[in-house]
């Protein structure tokens, strides 16, 4: 198999002053890529800006003869990050969505500015950016983006009501992207990273963030950038070497039908139907759903109109 080369191709990568965006950025820039480093240089929790941490990454890509060019603003002004890339190389064809900042909490102890900022940042930014490359992208029939969530964002997690469900957003955005695009070659995928960096190096000891190093996620990263990739619309965990594609199960369930008023009793005594697996429904879309509704029930959905 060829190498994976990314010659010509503007890449836009957001938070890479630091962890996973930095070495995405490093290594995009070694197969030939012209990289766009965004870094709003704030501490892990959101707090100040400098510009020295895209700066120092951009100066890295240069002293081995790569092609970047530094950004410093908040993803929240996506457009001035994209027209970084249309000033200085004339396009965007890659959007890896990796800006990120933790607050975390009880839900009980989460202030409305835990919440706010973390949408701000995760769900507003990635937005913000992929809406002002998308007309790029669509023009020319080419587009490859990466959304970031976390295993919290897929699972839910104690301490993380704020950042879990912003990273679930992302999934139902690049899972939407994925559908809008997919006819013009823009393929958005969703990837679930565990990674030693400033984020987890608080709770991690040593051996754990030398195993979980960044390098270990680049790889799938530029596989699912790739020109020859047709992956779209996946939600991959990976860390430490080890990447696995997700996918949402469903019950045959309890169809108790329509002819009747259905009671709490009902469902209540026949809950173990609901919930279980044997013989599960892999579901994929939307589809899947309106046509579970047609088998268990008879009701065509997919057909509806009024
Ligand atoms: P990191 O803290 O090393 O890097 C994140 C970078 O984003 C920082 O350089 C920071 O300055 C930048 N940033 C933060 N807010 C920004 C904004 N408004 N505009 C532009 N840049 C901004 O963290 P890490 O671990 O590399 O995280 C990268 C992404 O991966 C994040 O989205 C994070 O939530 C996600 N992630 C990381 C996991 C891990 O195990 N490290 C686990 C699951 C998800």
């Amino acid at each position: 198999m060829s190498d994976i080369r990314f010659d010509e191709k503007v890449v836009i990568i957001t938070g890479a002053g630091n962890g996973l965006g930095r070495a995405y950025a490093l290594e995009f820039a070694k197969r030939g890529a012209r990289v766009v480093v965004n870094d709003l240089g704030g501490s892990g929790s959101g707090e100040g800006a400098s510009s020295s941490a895209a700066a120092k990454v951009v100066a890295e890509i240069q002293a081995f003869g790569g092609d970047a060019v530094a950004n410093c603003d908040s993803v929240e002004d996506g457009e001035k990050i994209v027209q970084t890339a249309i000033d200085n190389y004339d396009g965007v064809d890659i959007v890896i969505n990796n800006a990120g900042i933790l607050r975390d909490s009880s839900f009980a102890k989460m202030q409305d500015k835990d919440w706010e900022l973390i949408y701000k940042v995760h769900v507003d930014g990635a937005c913000k950016v992929t809406k002002a490359a998308w007309p790029y992208m669509l023009k020319q029939g080419f587009g490859r983006i990466i959304f970031t969530t976390s295993a919290a964002g897929i699972y839910g997690n104690f301490g993380q009501a704020n950042y879990s469900s912003a990273k679930s957003a992302l999934i139902g955005l690049g899972r939407t992207l994925a559908i809008e695009g997919g006819r013009k070659n823009i393929l958005s995928n969703v990837i679930a990273p565990i990674a030693g960096s400033r984020l987890t190096e608080t709770i991690w000891p040593e051996e754990i963030l030398k195993a979980t190093s960044p390098d270990f996620i680049v790889p799938l990263v530029v596989k699912l950038c790739a020109q020859e990739s047709s992956e779209n619309g996946s939600v991959i965990e990976a860390g430490a070497g080890w990447f696995s594609k997700v996918r949402y199960q469903r019950t045959q369930g309890l169809a108790l039908g329509t002819d009747s008023p259905i009671t709490a009793e009902q469902i209540a005594q026949q809950w173990h139907k609901v919930c279980d697996f044997t013989d599960a429904d892999v579901a994929e879309s939307i589809v899947d759903t309106f046509n579970a509704v047609s088998k268990y029930v008879g009701i065509d959905l997919l057909n509806a109109k009024k």
